[in-house]
């Protein structure tokens, strides 16, 4: 099976890389290769390579950028999907869209499921929630895989920040009314590497299992990391000025659709993290280093 990722340069893109490489012919391309917004040269390069699915994981993800940049935002998360879908449909590509919580405005209260109906309250999530509606009108056979609060080895992110400040001395305050689902990057790229080989078409919540604060993230971080002597204060969001896009406050995820489909869920949250920052994290940190001298 040939497999294109989109975003090859990113954080899940790096991770999907690393899972799918050994198993599968993979052509991986960075923005700087293949620039989905850009629709002749999404069509020529589908058109010449033919995979057989594509993994969808570039994304404009500036959140807060993207209040002001939305054309870009919309041009890249919306337009770009529906090229995509556009060719693989008419190649017969199986295509994975990778979307967001952000399609939600966290007022539910509890975890939220496939059935639940979105309300993005940011461009970002509205942009996302468009290129859903474009891959599921457009291509047969799409899974649209929303996940959430993303980190991995690979670039920056929730859990590499509180390393970095935790490692200069601290205290860190952070949010404590803030609630969704982390997710290794890593065990996302299983999960899709499982459903690619399915006909189980359709929208997925995909994301490590169980839900948490900002602030008991951070917690079990520092712990984790041995960094747990570090003072870390909880504060609400409205300590802080308010960023230019609102996020959902609550977006945890239930999978449905992962048990209904009789596929693997994402392990615990606690469970990837410990593994990520047991034998993934300071390794690459490590071999970064050796890499420099
Ligand atoms: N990060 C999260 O917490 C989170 C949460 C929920 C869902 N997601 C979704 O998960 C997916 C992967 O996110 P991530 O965390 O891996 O993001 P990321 O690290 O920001 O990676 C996104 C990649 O997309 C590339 N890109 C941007 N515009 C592009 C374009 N026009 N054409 C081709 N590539 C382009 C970026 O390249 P440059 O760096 O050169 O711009 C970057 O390498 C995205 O669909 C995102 O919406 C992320």
């Amino acid at each position: 099976m040939k497999i294109v990722i989109t975003g090859a340069g990113g954080q899940l893109g790096y991770d999907l890389n690393r899972v799918l490489r050994p198993v599968y012919e993979i052509v991986a391309w960075p923005r700087k290769q293949f620039d989905v917004s850009n629709e002749r040269e999404v069509t020529e390069k589908l058109r010449q390579e033919r995979p057989h699915v594509v993994v969808h994981a570039a994304a404009y993800t500036n959140v807060d950028k993207a209040e002001v940049d939305k054309e870009n935002a919309y041009q890249v998360n919306a337009m770009g999907a529906l090229h995509l879908a556009q060719v693989c449909e008419e190649i017969g590509a199986k295509l994975v869209y990778v979307s967001t919580d952000y399609v939600f405005d966290g007022r539910k209260g509890s975890a939220y499921t496939e059935a639940d109906a979105p309300n993005p309250i940011n461009i970002y999530g509205q942009s996302k929630l468009l290129g859903e509606k474009f891959v599921s009108m457009t291509c047969r056979k799409h899974y649209i895989v929303r996940t959430s609060w993303l980190y991995g080895s690979k670039g920056t992110n929730f859990v590499t920040k509180v390393i970095e400040k935790a490692r200069s001395g601290g205290p860190l305050h952070i949010v404590d009314d803030q609630i969704g689902s982390p997710t290794y990057c890593l065990d996302l790229a299983l999960f899709i590497r499982n459903l690619i080989e399915t006909e189980h078409y359709g929208l997925y919540h995909a994301s490590n299992q169980g839900e948490c604060s900002r602030y008991e993230f951070a917690q079990q971080i520092l712990q984790e990391a041995g960094l747990a002597q570090v003072s870390l204060l909880p504060v609400h969001t409205d300590a802080f000025p308010p960023l230019p896009a609102a996020r959902p406050m609550y977006s945890a995820f239930l999978d449905h659709a992962i048990t209904m489909n009789g596929l693997t869920p994402l392990r615990d949250w606690r469970s990837a993290l410990h593994f990520f920052l047991q034998l993934d994290y300071f390794e690459s940190v490590d071999l970064a280093k050796e890499k420099k001298v």
